[in-house]
């Protein structure tokens, strides 16, 4: 919605441009012919006029144009995919030390010293099998990422304290997780601790319709601690196991598509852009579009530092390249040319501008008698 235009939608249904702003006049919306349409505007126009309105994502169809969405369609090269793990919780439940301790435990020794500081995306590997985890840098980067369509997650992992119990953004991560339709781990943290208390974590969250399996309902509780790495393996296993039923699978010579999870403009490299590769294999040298900015793959840093040419399914890194910052949830698609991907980011960005120009524009009656 917000994407059609009065002018736009009356040539469509065959009325005149004041034929609809009378009617929203009538109803005290004021708009001109360039003004977006809402969609409760819509849904009266909807009705007033008899007819069903049905809107099409001027940006999804930007991002979609061309053969991709045929090679996306074509299922004969889909070959199962990792699954990408996103961790939520509530503050100080330890997501981040929960991520860092899996990390640090699963990859080889001589590798480990290497690693220094938190990263927001990796891979893993349990029993030769791959997991890319997530963390939320908080859960309203997750729900704006979902706003936006990017479906990157398959599996949530919950993180309650067992020292602490369900709280307030715990109860806000389970709605979240809930309406995203994932399948939903509970991890139940800080077990080390002598405070730690199991049952009143799978007691409180019963009550948010979140019952343990040894409950009768359908929520693993896996009781971890980030300190001692007790229940990881058990944690790993679980994800393998959901992920198993979920038969994840994608296009590895697709064209490439990934997800942005984290941007940021950094001294001297420019935009860096940390992403999770839904679809195909991204390689340097690509053309991409990314939203509203554009650019040429100029180099990949893998998850453990080091530069590579290309990431596959599943697989994250940064990459270099973009002329802007992008945000958090924006799709990134390789295109065929530079020209095309300069051509839909340019299109997409006029867009942004004539929304955002259509929202700050005072509508004075008289240009409302003007129009009409
Ligand atoms: P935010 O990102 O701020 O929301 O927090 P977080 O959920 O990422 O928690 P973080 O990992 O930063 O951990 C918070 C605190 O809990 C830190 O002081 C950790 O050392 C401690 N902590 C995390 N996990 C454990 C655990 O398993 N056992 C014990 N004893 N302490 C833990
Ligand atoms: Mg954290």
């Amino acid at each position: 919605p917000e994407d059609v235009r009065v002018y736009e939608f009356a040539e469509a249904c065959g009325k005149s441009p004041a034929e609809v702003i009378t009617v929203l006049f009538g109803l005290g919306m004021m708009v001109t012919k360039n003004d977006f349409l809402k969609q409760d505007e819509l849904e009266i126009l909807g009705e007033e006029f008899g007819i069903e309105v049905t809107v099409k994502d001027a940006l999804e169809d930007a991002n979609y144009v061309g053969d991709y969405q045929e090679e996306e369609i074509d299922e004969t090269n889909f070959k199962t995919r990792p699954p990408v793990v996103t961790i939520m919780g509530h503050v100080d439940h330890g997501k981040t030390s929960l991520l860092d301790k899996i990390r640090t435990s699963k990859i080889a020794a001589g590798e480990a010293g290497g690693i220094t500081q938190h990263i927001s995306a990796y891979t893993i590997e349990q029993n030769g099998e791959k997991i890319t985890f997530v963390d939320t840098p908080g859960h309203a980067a997750f729900s704006a990422m979902r706003a936006r369509g990017a479906e990157v997650t398959d599996i949530i992992i919950i993180v309650v304290a067992a020292d602490d119990g369900v709280k307030q953004q715990t109860e806000e991560v389970i709605s979240h997780a809930k309406a995203s339709g994932c399948p939903i781990i509970v991890a139940v943290n800080k077990i080390d601790k002598e405070t730690a208390n199991m049952d009143m974590v799978k007691a409180q969250m019963a009550e948010k319709e979140m019952t343990p399996v040894d409950w009768g309902g359908d929520i693993e509780f896996i009781g971890v601690s980030a300190l001692t790495g007790e229940g990881i393996d058990d944690l790993l296993e679980n994800i393998l196991l959901q992920s198993e039923i979920l038969e994840l699978k994608a296009d590895p010579e697709a064209k490439a598509k990934a997800t942005v999870v984290e941007a940021s403009l950094e001294k001297g490299r420019g935009p860096v852009a940390t992403i999770i590769v839904q679809n195909g294999e991204l390689k340097v040298g690509d053309n991409i579009v990314c939203d509203t900015t554009f650019g040429r793959v100029k180099a990949i840093t893998n998850d453990m530092g080091q530069q590579v040419k290309s990431l596959g399914l599943s697989e994250t890194g940064t990459v270099l390249g973009l002329n802007e910052v992008p945000v958090a949830g924006a799709i990134m698609v390789a295109q065929d040319s530079d020209k095309e991907a300069r051509e839909i980011a340019t299109k997409r960005a006029e867009h942004a501008r004539a929304k955002e120009l259509s929202k700050s524009t005072k509508v004075s009656l008289e240009e409302m008698s003007g129009l009409i």
